[in-house]
């Protein structure tokens, strides 16, 4: 059975072009039920259309609270029967509204290696700071911003002569890859997290599709 995706976006939605490819390269066993912006003219939202798959606007200044509106995304999410959540360029904070309805099922993907570097421009913050390798992550999201279990890492290096745009478009390559790769993973039902008493839980890939 296709793992069944919700993609939350905010911009262009290049992570999401990427799932989309994939899926219809027959490289990835997911099916994107319904795609989700909280702004209206996104990108994310003309490539999901572009696809054939439902795309929906919910402008996140309608809502008097973080919560009311992740309600609305809730009841869209569950609306079309989504299993898994992946914030792909989405940039609003989530709440446990949103993490309770999918427990442990909700990633994002952050173009820095955290814990370096959370928040907004992570590839400005790399280059600011004078790091030599940058990065991407896909991790579980939890009540943080960028806090969650890490699932995946990929290191980019940073070159003389860059500026941020260079670096970020590099990262992002990185992003596309990586995401698909982890998804992937979620598919084949690889991923497990270890939960030690006291200690920050921890993201486990078995060897084999269970
Ligand atoms: C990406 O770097 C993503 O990590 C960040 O927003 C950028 C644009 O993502 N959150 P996309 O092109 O909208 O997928």
């Amino acid at each position: 059975m296709p793992l069944r995706l919700g993609v939350l976006v905010s911009g262009s939605g290049t992570n999401l072009g990427a799932i989309l490819a994939a899926v219809h390269a027959g490289k990835l066993d997911a099916d994107v039920r319904v795609v989700i912006s909280n702004k209206l003219a996104a990108g994310g939202l003309e490539r999901a259309r572009a696809a054939g798959v439902p795309a929906v606007a919910i402008p996140h200044a309608g809502f008097a609270s973080r919560e009311l509106f992740d309600e609305a995304l809730v009841a869209c999410l569950c609306e079309h029967d989504v299993e898994w959540v992946v914030l792909a360029g989405f940039m609003r904070v989530v709440t446990p509204v949103l993490l309770d309805a999918f427990p442990r099922r909700v990633i994002n993907i952050h173009p820095a290696l955290l814990p370096a570097f959370p928040g907004v421009d992570g590839p400005g913050q790399a280059l600011a700071y004078g790091v030599k390798v940058a990065g991407c992550t896909v991790h579980l999201v939890d009540a943080g911003v960028d806090t969650g279990p890490v699932i995946a890492q990929a290191a980019v290096p940073v070159l003389e002569g860059d500026d941020r745009d260079r670096l970020a478009a590099r990262i992002l390559e990185q992003e596309h890859a990586l995401l698909v790769e982890v998804i992937g993973w979620l598919s084949q039902g690889r991923l497990r997290v270890e939960d030690a008493d006291g200690k920050r839980a921890r993201v486990v890939i078995e060897a084999r599709a269970r």
